[in-house]
């Protein structure tokens, strides 16, 4: 009796929710890309809404009232809950901040006992995100448990500004808005360097592997780019939703990111905000909800909550993992600075991937030229493998040939494109089969590269 007015409940919504989608996506389109040579968004990815309310009302039927077990737990929790043993390190930048990482020493499925030093993987994570965000497959599937079995030491990394990283040697966070003047640009030139020294000197290797998803790639062309000495210290790296050239991003978050291009309005937005947007913990600390409590009920869950993460980041109902779902929207987003959003938005705008752009009078006081310069992706020189997803609307595949097609010959050893039709951008962290898709593959590609 339950179960039938539950199922009432939730099919009495389909059909708003279904034609309010409806309203907001193309659903007929059959997928196309703009011309690389046309800066302008590609149009709406196809879309298929057979799935998700099958699918999603088949899955929660069977936990409806449950709270996902890692749905309020940090790092150091979930690491303690699946017994890999790991160490907690402060990092502190050339320019003084603070960044906190995890080492992940061991693994409780791993026989291996070796005596030397292990290979190191630094573990970045993307924009919204934090090293929390790696969770979202059960067992021992999901990335960074992968690579522990397999025997490396993990690193996941916490970039400056999210909520496990606001330390700062004289700055404060919630109360100096100076901490918020940075973008991805700050993070590749400091925090990666910073944390790529302290896994070369913890763990005493020459060289580290690099796995990034999103923002966290954007770091690595940066960082190996524009770094003095970065490409000796990578023995590969791993950009999975590789994001440089994005000038035909087609997310609905297009428009929002657009409105703050301009220096002027970043300034207005950054004031307005303290300096980012800050996460969902936040307010729903103020709400006085617990993580994921938005999304327990089917009907939201089903109508709404799968089908906004596919709106903003591509659609695909066959890769999300409904019950993951509370835990999913338990950790995102983690803060989002406003320069972040404006530098993308000016490379967005730009079809460019360069340096924030002050506007030319602050241009030619910090950079001695009128606009900002380009990122040199001829500088990279350390083996780099693309992965990158058929439906991922921010960093869709034209754009990540264009970015592609910017790299020194020789040094893209893989341009890999996901073996699945509808892989989205948030797949390469939360999908059900990123690990045989995706994290497999990395780990055969490891190999080639023994220390
Ligand atoms: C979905 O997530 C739940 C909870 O972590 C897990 O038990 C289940 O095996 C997952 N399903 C798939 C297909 O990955
Ligand atoms: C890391 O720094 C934070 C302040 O930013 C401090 O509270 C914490 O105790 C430090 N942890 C370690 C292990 O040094
Ligand atoms: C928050 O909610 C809990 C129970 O859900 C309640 O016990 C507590 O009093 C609430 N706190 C505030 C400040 O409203």
């Amino acid at each position: 009796m339950k179960f039938i007015s539950q199922n009432f409940g939730f099919s009495s919504l389909r059909f708003p929710l279904l034609l309010f989608f409806a309203l907001f996506l193309d659903l007929t389109r059959a997928q196309v890309y703009t011309p690389d040579n046309v800066c302008a968004a590609n149009p709406p990815n196809p879309l298929k809404l057979s799935g998700p309310f099958s699918t999603c009302a088949a899955s929660v039927k069977n936990i409806l009232g449950q709270k996902h077990p890692d749905q309020n737990k940090k790092t150091p929790d979930i690491l303690a809950t699946y017994n890999y043993p790991f160490e907690t390190h402060n990092v502190t930048t050339k320019d003084g901040y603070i960044l906190t990482v995890y080492r992940i020493t061991g693994s409780p499925n791993s026989k291996k006992k070796s005596n030397g030093p292990k290979q190191a993987v630094y573990v970045n994570h993307g924009l919204g995100a934090a090293s929390d965000g790696w969770n979202f497959q059960p067992g021992n599937r999901n990335l960074p448990f992968k690579l522990a079995d397999a025997g490396y030491e993990v690193w996941l990394s916490n970039c400056r500004g999210t909520t496990y990283s606001l330390g700062h040697t004289s700055k404060n966070a919630n109360t100096d808005i100076t901490y918020w003047d940075f973008s991805f640009h700050e993070m590749g030139i400091y925090d990666v360097p910073a944390v790529t020294d302290k896994i070369l000197s913890e763990s005493k290797t020459k060289k580290i592997f690099y796995v990034g998803h999103s923002m966290g790639t954007t770091q690595y062309f940066i960082s190996l780019s524009e770094v003095a000495g970065m490409n000796d210290k990578i023995a590969a790296g791993f950009l999975l939703a590789p994001i440089a050239y994005i000038g035909h991003l087609n997310s609905p978050l297009r428009v929002a990111f657009q409105l703050l291009a301009p220096y002027p309005l970043y300034q207005a937005a950054t004031l307005a905000l303290m300096g980012k947007i800050q996460s969902a913990a936040q307010y729903r600390k103020q709400l006085n909800l617990s993580g994921g409590d938005v999304c327990d009920l089917t009907a939201t869950k089903c109508g709404v909550c799968d089908n906004l993460v596919f709106l903003l980041f591509g659609y695909d109902a066959s890769q999300m993992n409904n019950t993951e779902l509370p835990n999913i929207l338990a950790k995102f987003p983690n803060n989002i600075g406003v320069k972040w959003l404006s530098h993308y938005a000016q490379n967005i705008v730009s079809c460019e991937f360069k340096q924030y752009d002050y506007g030319p009078a602050l241009n030619m006081k910090t950079y001695g030229s009128s606009k900002p310069p380009a990122y040199d992706l001829q500088k990279i020189t350390a083996p780099t493998y693309f992965f990158y997803g058929q439906q991922d609307n921010l960093g869709p595949p034209n754009d990540v040939q264009i970015t592609a097609k910017k790299m020194k010959s020789g040094t893209l050893k893989g341009n890999y494109k996901v073996a699945n039709k509808n892989f989205n951008h948030v797949d390469f962290i939360t999908g059900k089969d990123a690990d045989k898709l995706i994290y497999n593959r990395i780990l055969r590609e490891m190999k080639r590269y023994k220390s």
